[in-house]
């Protein structure tokens, strides 16, 4: 009896250390991918659920992620770089909480033959061969996609339709390319000016501190557009003190398509949201696998999405995976 029960103890130690071998060698007794990965903060919903997606895709046998947050500050994730390259990880990846400055580190990565591939924002650097490729929307796009809306929406109005922006973080690549692909719609038309533009940082309270701001300085708003859900809902906490009503007074169009948006729209608040999907971690763990095996892959990865309006939130909420 006291055979067996060492000999079966014995197994399950046996067990035990094949199955931690087997993680540490990862997946079919290959070794896995090191990822060091730096995120951007935690400053939207958007970002919550793209952090989610990202950790659960390199969460398998495949992969040994190393994640770090960083605030929202370049510094950090220049810290977080330079700590990647020098734990020698086999690819980096991050998401650039704005588009210069990159270019010293990003010459580090090259010299120590480490891979780079940027997600969700773009960089601005002379030598594209500093990363290679990019995932993420295009934020020109969607941009321009609020901009669509607002003009069908304004259809038969008079003008002036004087709006209100709520950009994102300043020197961001979807603050700047939502901003442009904006405008390339709107200033065709001139009954639309923008008469308020300010920085929110993509949060709710700070998108409510600026629409408090605006609203004490000038009543006679009738278009918010913001550049995440997460400002547009701080805007209608901030037109709700102000004693109107967000989405009747001030019609209010912003991008992500998260649902706390969609529980927005469906009360009456907030009459329009432009899809940016943060659920590309399966994408990017593909990607990270073919960039590691030394295979082709494209430059740019855009993620695919739409609009939603009022009309179509209750029916879309119970489907939101975000
Ligand atoms: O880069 C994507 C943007 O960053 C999202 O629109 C916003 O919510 C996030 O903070």
């Amino acid at each position: 009896m006291k055979h067996r029960l060492v000999t079966c103890a014995l197994l399950a130690v046996s067990v035990l250390l094949g199955a931690c071998s087997n993680k540490e060698a990862g997946h079919q007794g290959k070794a896995p991918i090191v990822v060091g990965f730096s995120q951007v903060g935690a400053e939207s919903e958007w970002r919550t659920a793209n952090t989610n997606s990202i950790k659960e895709a390199l969460g398998g046998d495949d992969f040994k992620l190393k994640f770090s947050d960083a605030q929202q500050k370049q510094e950090n994730q220049i810290k977080a770089i330079r700590s990647f390259i020098a734990q020698r990880v086999n690819v980096i990846a991050f998401s650039p909480v704005v588009e210069s400055g990159w270019e010293p580190v990003l010459n580090e990565a090259k010299a120590a033959h480490i891979p780079v591939v940027l997600t969700d924002r773009a960089v601005k650097v002379p030598d594209d061969s500093l990363y290679v490729t990019l995932i993420g929307s295009d934020f020109v796009e969607e941009g321009r996609r609020a901009a669509r809306w607002l003009v069908d929406d304004s259809k038969g109005q008079p003008g002036p339709i004087r709006i209100a922006e709520l950009q994102g973080t300043v020197g961001s690549a979807p603050a700047i390319d939502r901003m442009k692909g904006f405008h390339e719609i709107i200033d065709a038309d001139p009954r639309f000016q923008v008469v308020h533009s300010q920085s929110g940082d993509f949060t709710r309270a700070k998108g409510k501190e600026v629409m408090e701001a605006f609203l004490k300085a000038d009543r006679n708003i009738n278009v918010v557009f913001a550049h995440n859900d997460d400002m547009a809902i701080g805007a209608i906490l901030a037109i709700e003190e102000a004693g109107l009503k967000p989405g009747k007074d001030i019609k209010i169009v912003s991008i992500d398509g998260v649902r706390g948006a969609f529980e927005a729209m469906k009360d009456g608040k907030l009459n329009a949201t432009v899809e940016c999907n943060p659920l590309f971690g399966p994408q990017l763990a593909q990607l990270i696998r073919d960039v590691a095996a030394g295979k082709p892959v494209p430059k740019r990865v855009v993620v695919q999405e739409g609009v939603f309006t009022q009309d179509q939130a209750a029916a879309e909420l119970p489907k939101r995976k975000y």
